[in-house]
């Protein structure tokens, strides 16, 4: 009670200085003509989430188990002992979400699909017709009300039968079953879908599946944890190649068989961090483009150029999967646009020609490019309660300007930005004044990259409401809107007030497709 007071009053204090928080980085601030939108017409405008994290309802209507409801069922994996079983019941109270989504005005709701509620079994069982009913109740739901779905296939989430028949992304199998779900959902959903994304922050997911086996399936070995299995020299490397091939597949379906008469857009959702040369050394620039290819690159290359970038080819030599020729024929230009979730930033030092301590990025599977939040005592941005996320706007333009040139500047779409807190006394968590901040300096900083020529399309928030946060359960929030976990109440939150006028000020009104609302 006493430490809650102290506590109250430092963040009372805090916040009389809110008018000085609120300032962003004049290095990358481009002020455009007074009341002009850098944006184009038609910006999508949206918040962002996913069925693991949201909806809940875990064994609902014929769902099967995934990966996550394993995972999280196992005591000692989650820090505060919780899981998604009902997060923030998403998948009952979705009309009631839509009416927060209303108010802030998005033309666009990011979500995922449950896999397990379409195919409990993958491809070994049937179609679960109660999982397609209530995707098509919510889409058809969102349309309704002028929202645009922005719909990934699979944000972490895969059947456990996968997993306990064949091992998941670890066998070439995996491929078959994701290009099998993929065609059920465009045949049901892609009539009124037109935005897909295959995968939602593979590179996460198998770092932390594989690597570090801190996610799901537990993965890791030698320096890098303490598992029961795996090998996290070569497993990242061969579940991410199974990635690939399955994203191949998909985007083959769908080009093949219902762009055309669907007209809709595929892409992929990849972390980024934007890794800045902790000195201007020749050897610490080439590191942090290792960084880069290690963990961005390592992905986008083969999907786009039909190969691992030549850094990845260097060091882990015959370790990293090869693509046959015909692979490779097949994976050039296999995204429509890119989806760039980013929140921060990082030092890189090279450890090839100088001494590192151990940390991340300090091995050879992680391609010898340390990184730091610290450069001589100077954080990179300010420190907030995550250790991972330093608020660096500049990050944001950086990013986007890196793609764009590497890639052709492909349409871009930010798929995930946004601002954690840890738990605090509800009046000061409502009061946000620490996310209005990032997320304008943020959106500042996008803004100056779409003005210079970055062919971005969209922003999605990270997220409507507070959910369930992985590793860290219910401890962490990063929603527009807060939820008391007790009563699933939702409340408004200052952030959501100032999106709200946020895109009001920068959009013009948006011409909806038509869209039919047959249901199959
Ligand atoms: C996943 O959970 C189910 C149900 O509790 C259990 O039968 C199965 O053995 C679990 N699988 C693994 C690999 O832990
Ligand atoms: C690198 O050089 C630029 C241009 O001279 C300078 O602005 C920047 O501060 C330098 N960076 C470091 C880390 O020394
Ligand atoms: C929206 O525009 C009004 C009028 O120019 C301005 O006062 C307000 O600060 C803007 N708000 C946001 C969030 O952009």
């Amino acid at each position: 009670m006493e430490l809650s007071l102290v506590l109250q009053a430092f963040f009372v204090f805090l916040m009389s200085f809110q008018v000085l928080l609120v300032s962003c980085s004049q290095t990358i601030t481009m002020k455009g003509e007074l009341g002009t939108s850098p944006f184009p017409r038609n910006f999508l405008f949206g918040t962002a989430s996913s069925s693991y994290q949201f909806e809940g309802a875990f064994l609902a209507d014929g769902k099967g188990l995934n990966n996550w409801d394993n995972f999280t069922h196992k005591p000692g994996n989650i820090i505060d002992g919780s899981n998604g079983d009902v997060a923030v019941d998403h998948y009952h109270r979705y009309l009631e979400d839509l009416e927060l989504m209303e108010d802030i005005g998005v033309n666009s709701y990011r979500f995922s699909i449950s896999w397990a509620r379409i195919l409990p079994k993958g491809r070994f069982g049937a179609v679960n017709r109660a999982g397609v009913d209530h995707y098509n109740k919510f889409i058809d739901a969102l349309l309704h009300r002028g929202i645009i779905p922005f719909v990934t296939l699979t944000h972490y989430d895969i059947p456990q039968e996968l997993e306990d028949r064949y091992g998941g992304w670890l066998s070439p199998q995996v491929q078959k079953d994701f290009a099998y779900y993929a065609d059920i959902c465009f045949e049901y959903f892609g009539d009124r879908v037109k935005f897909w994304v295959t995968f939602n922050e593979p590179n996460v997911a198998v770092i932390r599946g594989y690597r570090s086996g801190d996610y799901p399936p537990a993965h890791c070995s030698g320096l890098f944890g303490n598992c029961k299995e795996g090998d996290s020299e070569r497993e990242p490397f061969i579940a991410a190649h199974n990635i690939i091939l399955s994203h191949s597949a998909a985007v083959g379906i769908y080009r093949t068989k219902y762009q055309k008469e669907q007209e809709g857009s595929i892409g992929i959702v990849m972390n980024t961090m934007w890794y800045e040369p902790i000195s201007n050394s020749s050897e610490d620039k080439r590191a942090a483009e290792r960084a880069q290819a290690f963990f961005m690159n390592w992905f986008l290359d083969p999907i786009l150029f039909g190969k691992y970038p030549a850094e990845m080819h260097e060091i882990l030599g015959s370790s990293l999967p090869e693509f046959s020729k015909y692979d490779q024929e097949k994976l050039k230009n296999r995204l429509d646009f890119i989806g760039i979730n980013q929140y921060t930033s990082f030092y890189v030092k090279d450890c090839i020609f100088s001494i590192c301590e151990p940390g991340i990025g300090y091995s050879k599977t992680e391609g010898y490019a340390i990184w730091t939040a610290q450069n001589k005592g100077v954080f990179i941005g300010e420190p907030t309660d995550l250790d991972w996320l330093y608020v660096h706007p500049q990050g944001m333009y950086e990013m986007v300007t890196y793609i764009k040139e590497r890639y052709n500047n492909l349409p871009m779409y930010i798929t995930e930005n946004g601002f954690g807190e840890k738990e605090k006394p509800t009046e000061i968590l409502l009061n946000d004044v620490w996310r209005v901040n990032y997320m304008s300096c943020y959106l500042d900083a996008l803004a100056t990259a779409v003005r210079k020529g970055a062919d971005v399309r969209g922003y999605f928030a990270w997220s409507l409401l507070d959910n369930f946060e992985w590793k860290d359960g219910y401890t962490v929030r990063f929603g527009l809107y807060h939820v008391d976990y007790a009563t699933l109440k939702r409340n408004r939150k200052t952030s959501a007030t100032w999106y709200k006028q946020y895109i009001a000020n920068h959009t013009r009104p948006v011409k909806l497709v038509k869209y039919s609302f047959t249901k199959k």
